[in-house]
């Protein structure tokens, strides 16, 4: 398969969908692609007519210090498994395509981009609105396509189209996670064999905080506390953040009475982790 990396290419496609009456999915990733990103692909490939899939690892969501250098950049696989799953077009760009000399405009992104990882990954958040929004653009998409793997991330956009009229509907897909509950993750292969093992306490936590919710616990601060402790007991090295939240808002929840979104991010190794789970 080849990738599209001119957007005038992109742009004769889409015009060809148009023209046909064809719906457009769209799936945005950063490659490295895995079962989780493939679940999105497939359900953009069933709901509509074509689907675009796009590989770009955004400069602009990486702070300085974080991991751009060394994100898992593995092309061809990547292309081998779309074909594979019957993604017909995938979009490449090159860096100076989506931010080319003289490029100065950024989103700054809604009220809920501001906590759990916009404390501490302040810029993130608007690097990622602002290259999907020039995705939506440049695909004119019906339909793009997420993963609730990135909870948050999912808010923010949606609070974005919202906010600011964008004519493409985000549909959002559950968690995949391999047999044994983590979730699926380009950063995985960061892990060794043992931190691998570590890695299982995220999710363990969010089951236990759910098994906590279903048998009556209501103290967000109990639960919290509990969750912290399981995750040092089960051996991460530190914690960005283990909440029990709101899940419009992401606000935390003190007093649980109804549906709320488990929330953690931690670190095993130098690998950061982040997970979730709904409940109620
Ligand atoms: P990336 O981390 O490559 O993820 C691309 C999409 O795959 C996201 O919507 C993410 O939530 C989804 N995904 C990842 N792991 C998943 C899993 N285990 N189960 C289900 N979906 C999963 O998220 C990004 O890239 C970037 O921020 C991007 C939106 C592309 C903007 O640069």
């Amino acid at each position: 398969m080849n990738p599209l990396n001119r957007l005038e290419t992109l742009h004769e496609l889409t015009d060809g969908f148009r023209k046909a009456n064809k719906t457009i999915g769209l799936v945005p990733t950063m490659g490295a692609l895995h079962e989780g990103h493939l679940s999105l692909v497939r359900q953009s490939l069933e709901e509509m007519d074509e689907t675009i899939v796009t590989i770009f690892v955004n400069p602009s969501q990486f702070a300085p210090g974080e991991d751009l250098d060394q994100y898992p950049r593995t092309l061809e696989q990547d292309l081998e498994q779309l074909a594979h799953v019957g993604a017909k077009h995938v979009f490449v760009p090159d860096s100076s395509l989506i931010y080319p000399p003289g490029f100065s405009t950024s989103i700054v992104p809604p009220k809920v981009a501001a906590v759990l990882e916009g404390e501490f990954r302040p810029t993130h958040f608007s690097g990622v609105a602002t290259v999907v929004l020039k995705l939506f653009n440049m695909s004119r998409a019906d339909v793009a396509f997420f993963g609730q793997k990135d909870y948050q991330q999912v808010c923010v956009i949606q609070a974005m189209v919202e906010d600011l009229n964008v004519n493409t509907q985000v549909r959002v897909c559950p968690i995949i996670r391999e047999s044994d509950g983590l979730a699926l993750s380009s950063r995985n292969r960061y892990l060794d064999a043992e931190q691998r093992k570590t890695a299982l306490v995220l999710h363990k936590t969010l089951q236990h905080v759910r098994d906590l919710i279903t048998s009556g616990q209501n103290d967000g601060f109990e639960i919290v506390t509990e969750m912290r402790q399981m995750l040092i007991d089960g051996g991460v090295d530190s914690i960005d953040y283990a909440v029990v939240a709101d899940p419009a808002t992401l606000e935390t929840a003190d007093f649980i009475d109804g549906k709320v979104v488990a929330l953690l991010a931690a670190y095993v190794g130098k690998t950061r982790l982040i997970d979730n789970l709904i409940i109620g």
